[in-house]
């Protein structure tokens, strides 16, 4: 039996992930559907169409510091392990915010829940595994001016990571950031980190990662058309969640690249770090 986990799975992106890897895995799969309010998770468990595997709904607010580990408890209890994660959940913001204020929340989420995912998951990954980080193009080097890149390129473990983001999260939320070299956009700080937090883990599991089958990768969905990113941008004419979902379970799903290893893949391809 193929057991699954989405995390941000109430609508959007997380919502087609778990309703293509009910699909794909079929009757014999479990796929946990999480997020953070117990009423949309029960929303979205009934959206999913029947037919495919079993999807259950727990709760799992990556923004609480306990909640990747509990969740990933019990699922040792019950399954042994995990076959597939994706670490989707993002807290949505827009062109009005201000990110002094919603800096501090934003990191808990996209930072700090990323990583915590991966503690708490990692260890558990079966055989053949996959654990996708789901990140975006500006979460490469290319997007942070040079005196910065060392913030990302030289933490060798999660917490010393935990640590940078800690940093920038302060410079942000006490305006220093805006003087300094820091893009105005904390979307590209966030997701350059969430590569960076796939990369150290990656880089610290490889040998017996590629030994087994896992994978552990960042992923790149391309411009959705979400509410999230409609904010932003005009997304009319942007992939719907569905579409953009079959890559991402390609990657998860399909035969294994070591070249994906570590790495922000983008539709198969890997997106240059640095
Ligand atoms: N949309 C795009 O064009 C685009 C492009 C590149 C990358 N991405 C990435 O794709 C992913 C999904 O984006 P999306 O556009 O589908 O976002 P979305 O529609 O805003 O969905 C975000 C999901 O995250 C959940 N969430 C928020 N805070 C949470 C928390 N503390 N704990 C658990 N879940 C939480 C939301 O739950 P609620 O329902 O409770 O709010 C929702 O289910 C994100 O990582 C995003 O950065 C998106």
């Amino acid at each position: 039996m193929t057991v699954a986990l989405v995390t941000g799975a109430t609508q959007g992106l997380g919502l087609a992930l778990v309703e293509g890897l009910a699909q794909r895995l079929g009757p014999t799969g479990t796929v946990y559907l999480t997020g953070r309010n117990a009423d949309r998770i029960t929303a979205a468990v009934r959206a999913v169409p029947g037919g495919g595997a079993e999807v259950r709904g727990e709760l799992l607010d990556v923004a609480d510091p306990g909640s990747s580990a509990a969740l990933a408890g019990k699922i040792r209890e019950r399954h042994g392990g995990i076959d597939v994660v994706f670490g989707n959940a993002v807290m949505r913001v827009g062109p009005d915010d201000d990110p002094r204020t919603i800096i501090g929340a934003y990191t808990e989420v996209n930072n700090f829940g990323t990583t915590r995912l991966l503690r708490a998951f990692a260890p558990l990954l079966n055989d053949n595994g996959s654990l996708i980080v789901v990140a975006s193009s500006p979460g490469t080097l290319r997007h942070l001016a040079p005196a910065l890149h060392r913030r990302f390129t030289e933490p060798s473990t999660l917490d010393e990571l935990d640590a940078q983001i800690v940093r920038w999260r302060d410079a942000v939320r006490d305006g220093s950031a805006r003087s300094g070299a820091w893009p105005g956009f904390v979307n590209i700080p966030s997701k350059i980190g969430q590569v960076a937090a796939v990369r150290i883990l990656a880089n610290e599991r490889r040998e017996n990662d590629l030994a087994r089958g896992i994978l552990i990768a960042a992923s790149c969905p391309g411009m959705i058309n979400t509410p999230t990113s409609a904010l932003w941008w005009d997304v009319s004419t942007a992939p719907a969640p569905a579409q953009a979902a079959t890559a991402l379970l390609d990657l998860a799903l399909g035969p294994r690249d070591p070249a994906h290893h570590g790495e922000l893949v983008r539709h198969g391809e890997v997106v240059p770090f640095s």
